[in-house]
């Protein structure tokens, strides 16, 4: 027995659409979860009667065999993987060949459509949950950096100018934050696609009388599916959690950007660790980002396989369609992609260098006390319209003198308003712009240490499902 379907053809399949059609050099990936849902199926069979106990049991054997020699010799079936259509295809040959004719029996009232979308489901929660704990790590790691590191002071940047004074551990919580909702994404996303097809059959439900709930339960879903056209071709779990994994990669494409930036000898704020970046075949002082930016174009194949996806379910007739076939590949390299990109920033994060000099040094040229200045007119009370015209003014004079706000001549800045005291001097270092900030989640050391104590009280990355 080996294929598993054939009765109604005279003519074997073209060569070259047998490549074409076959998809177990890549759903091999599903051959554990096949498996699971395959031993959860012939409990069931054996349930509702189909099969009896001497059937049921050499069929788990069978499986169990299959299982082990997997976990022996993981590879052991690749030289002959273009024999097989699919991995369901191959288990069930598998099957054959180490219990017989029993094997003939697994597949009945079952379809590959509700198998596929069972195998997939179980894949993908398995994926969530390891890119879940990588998020979980990455958070750890930004955390206790930001405690460390509360005292470094930088620019803050929009439109990559330099804007206001801002804290480094300010900075490092911002990504911490976006990966929060990130975590909390998947954990939604998990729970949504935790649904059971199987029973759905091809597409019209299952004629044997099968207790769906015991299979769910045996797979840890936590209930069943309710419309069996649905469940057969319902591959929003898919898209949701590409769009979730697409929108970690946007955190750490985006956070890539930044510290490339910040790593060039323009800026020099930090230094990645020569454990993450490479050198030039050419120019032997060259020391490039090349994990970052790898991070970075990455991001490009996960969004590709979201498009894709959405793209290959635009128009779909009901239920199950074989361009469904399609939704893996860019899948299975989203995951990989994403373990990869997590566990590579990761170690850029825990291994940088910060140049705390090289930041304050920057945070004192490029007028980044002006709103201070017009926050200070402003108590004084001139309306914040005016005041800020009135420290547009001063900049300039500023500028022109080659010099910060904070070396003008007091005699100097009164030209431009009677209100400025001796007093102003104190409100526009570094220190006091930053600290001038009250607001809840502002950038005021105060605050920022609230925020990471906040978030070092509640975060846990053993505490997995939140
Ligand atoms: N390899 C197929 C897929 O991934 C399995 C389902 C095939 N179903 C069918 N009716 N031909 O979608």
């Amino acid at each position: 027995m080996s294929k598993l379907w054939g009765g109604r053809f005279t003519e074997g399949p073209d060569e070259f659409f047998k490549v074409f059609n076959d998809s177990f050099r890549f759903d091999k990936a599903l051959l554990d979860y096949d498996i699971q849902g395959s031993i959860a199926y012939a409990h069931a069979l054996k349930k509702a009667g189909v099969l009896n106990e001497l059937e049921e049991s050499s069929l788990l054997d069978g499986l169990n065999k299959l299982k082990e020699k997997l976990s022996d010799t993981p590879d052991f079936f690749f030289s002959e993987i273009s024999k097989y259509e699919d991995v369901h295809e191959f288990v069930e040959s598998f099957l054959f060949s180490t219990v017989g004719d029993v094997a003939k029996k697994l597949h009945t009232g079952r379809s590959r459509n509700d198998q596929v979308a069972t195998d997939l489901r179980l894949y993908v929660r398995n994926g969530l949950e390891v890119v879940h704990g990588k998020v979980r790590d990455l958070q750890k790691t930004i955390l206790h950096r930001a405690h460390r590191e509360q005292h470094v002071v930088m620019p803050g940047f929009t439109h990559l100018q330099k804007a206001q004074a801002i804290t480094w551990s300010h900075f490092l919580m911002s990504y911490f934050e976006m990966l929060e909702r990130d975590a909390t994404r998947i954990a939604d996303c998990r729970a949504r696609l935790n649904v059971l097809p199987l029973g759905s059959g091809a597409l019209a439900g299952n004629n044997y009388n099968i207790d769906r709930d015991s299979i769910a339960a045996e797979l840890g879903f936590s209930e069943v599916s309710k419309n069996s056209l649905d469940a057969t071709c319902d591959r929003d779990f898919v898209i949701e959690s590409l769009s979730c994994m697409s929108i970690i990669m946007s955190h750490l494409s985006r956070l890539a950007e930044d510290l490339i930036i910040y790593c060039s000898s323009e800026y020099s704020f930090i230094s990645m660790s020569d454990q993450v970046a490479t050198g030039s075949s050419l120019m032997p002082q060259k020391k490039n980002p090349d994990a970052l930016e790898l991070i970075r174009g990455k991001t490009g194949r996960v969004y590709g396989s979201l498009m894709g996806i959405l793209t290959v379910v635009k128009g779909l007739p009901s239920s199950y369609n074989k361009d469904l076939q399609e939704d893996k590949e860019g899948l299975f390299d989203s995951f990989d992609t994403l373990f990869g990109s997590l566990t590579v920033m990761e170690t850029v994060v825990s291994t940088l260098t910060v140049n705390e000099d090289a930041m304050r040094q920057s945070c004192k040229k490029g007028f980044l006390n002006a709103t201070e200045l017009a926050d200070y007119l402003v108590a004084r009370g001139t309306p914040f319209r005016e005041s800020h015209h009135i420290v547009g003014q001063i900049v300039q004079a500023a500028q022109k003198a080659e010099v910060g706000i904070e070396d003008l001549p007091l005699d100097v800045m009164r030209q431009f308003s009677q209100s400025i005291d001796e007093d102003v001097y104190g409100y526009l270092s570094i220190e006091s712009m930053i600290n001038g900030k009250k607001t809840v989640g502002s950038t005021s050391q105060v605050q920022v240490a609230a925020a990471i104590e906040d978030r070092m009280k509640t975060f846990s990355v053993e505490q997995s499902w939140r």
